[in-house]
């Protein structure tokens, strides 16, 4: 992503913003995973969307208007010895040169200069509560120059919520920010080919989900979350992470798992047959989903509300379960009783971009919120009918499956951006016999 945007949504947001302002944003830390080794970094999104600075330790702030520069980055100094042994740092000149900051100061300096920039602003935007420890030296560094009132200094007097006005910003996805959502969708959908071509009885849920690590790695994407393998009953726990179990002829395997690209997110869900062929009783709930998938994804479109396509997916599905007689009377009823959820308890999909749960509102009010060109959102219907579900006949038993899309609205309707990676049992039988 060029420094160009980074710098366009800085000004978007400072206008909103207004004057006498002062964003302040800290980034992401290192977190450790056991004595000495960290969990992988990753950077704190918000910030990642105003900076693109992908170092820990550092703290962007906004001030609009302000005349010695607006964009100020606290952020590591350089230190030769530290570089060798943890890697290189941008530092303050890196700050200004690579990152575009106006302004740069060494990290360990910002108790010294904070309250300072603070004096003579009104308002403090934040996103309290998500960094409670750095919450706190705010509050103190407010405090601080609060009890210099009477020498005269202007405190800022009110907090205000930055993800109010920056989530809605991130709902809304440039051109740049498509192109890499593009590129992470054909890296996942490159990914989950490949499993489906390997799949094979006998197997290992991890081999399978090596081959994702593989694919992601070599096009230097990372896991967005962590992969869910699971065959059989595996398929029907809605997190299953362990991904230990032998693949068994005859099972279903459900694959959910999606890369990051620069940040940028793709969640892609299938469900197809270990051995290459669905059994009946499998085959009847695959479509099912298929077209409660189909249903839904026709529902995206600008001017229709977020919750058109789950309505149209759980209509489609009670009407099946009906059909299939897993469930009993009349569709209206049992769609008002939400009888459905025993079988699909989750929601048709979410917001996909910088997060794969995407930030941005779902209501506005008490309404449902408008689709709108640039929104992102996954379809992701599925039915879930565990072995011994009451009432159930055993021909249902470990039928887990889910079928999952990233779709961006667009000025006529929608596009599937992971389009390219087969969706019928056909299709999907076909590619696993090539
Ligand atoms: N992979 C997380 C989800 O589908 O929502
Ligand atoms: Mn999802
Ligand atoms: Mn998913």
């Amino acid at each position: 992503m060029k420094p160009a945007e980074f710098k366009r949504r800085r000004s978007q947001l400072m206008k909103m913003m207004g004057k006498n302002t002062i964003a302040i944003l800290p980034s992401a830390s290192e977190i450790i995973r056991n004595r000495d080794a960290h969990f992988p970094f990753r950077q704190d999104s918000d910030f990642l969307y105003l900076t693109g600075f992908n170092e820990p330790d550092a703290v962007m702030v906004l001030m609009p208007g302000r005349k010695h520069g607006e964009y100020i980055l606290f952020c590591r100094e350089k230190d030769p010895e530290q570089e060798t042994w943890n890697g290189r740092r941008a530092g303050q000149e890196g700050a200004i040169e690579t990152y575009g900051a106006d302004d740069s100061f060494p990290i360990d300096d910002i108790d010294d200069i904070l309250p300072g920039l603070l004096e003579g602003t009104d308002s403090i935007f934040n996103v309290m509560g998500r960094y409670p420890d750095f919450d706190k030296r705010l509050i103190g560094w407010v405090s601080h120059i609060k009890e210099q009132s009477r020498a005269g200094l202007h405190f800022p007097s009110e907090f205000v919520s930055l993800d109010y006005i920056l989530h809605d910003m991130r709902l809304y996805k440039s051109r740049e920010e498509l192109r890499l959502m593009r590129k992470a969708a054909a890296i996942n959908v490159r990914a989950h080919k490949r499993a489906l071509k390997l799949c094979a009885p006998g197997k290992y849920e991890y081999q399978l989900a090596a081959e994702f690590d593989h694919e992601y790695r070599t096009h230097n994407a990372h896991h967005a979350y962590p992969a869910i393998v699971g065959g059989g009953a595996n398929g029907c726990i809605l997190h299953y992470t362990e991904n230990t179990d032998e693949l068994n002829d005859g099972d279903l395997l459900l694959i959910d798992a999606g890369c990051e690209v620069e940040g940028y997110a793709s969640d892609i869900t299938r469900t197809f047959p270990i051995n290459g062929k669905y059994s009946k009783a499998q085959r009847e709930v695959y479509d099912l989903v298929l077209a409660a998938h189909q249903a839904a994804v026709k529902k995206v479109k600008p001017g229709n509300h977020w919750n058109d396509p789950h309505n149209a997916a759980v209509r489609v599905i009670t009407r099946g379960l009906v059909e299939l007689k897993l469930l009993k009377g009349s569709i209206t009823k049992l769609i008002r009783e939400r009888a459905y959820r025993k079988f699909y308890m989750h929601r048709t999909g979410h917001w996909l971009g910088l997060d794969v749960h995407d930030v941005g509102d779902y209501k506005v009010g008490d309404q449902w919120r408008l689709l709108e060109p640039g929104m992102v959102m996954t379809i992701e219907p599925g039915i879930y009918i565990p072995a011994r579900s009451r009432g159930v006949h055993r021909k249902w038993w470990d039928i887990g499956i889910r079928i999952e899309d990233d779709v961006l609205v667009t000025s006529k309707g929608y596009e599937i951006l992971t389009d390219a990676l087969p969706r019928k049992a056909t299709e999907i039988e076909a590619l696993m016999a090539s």
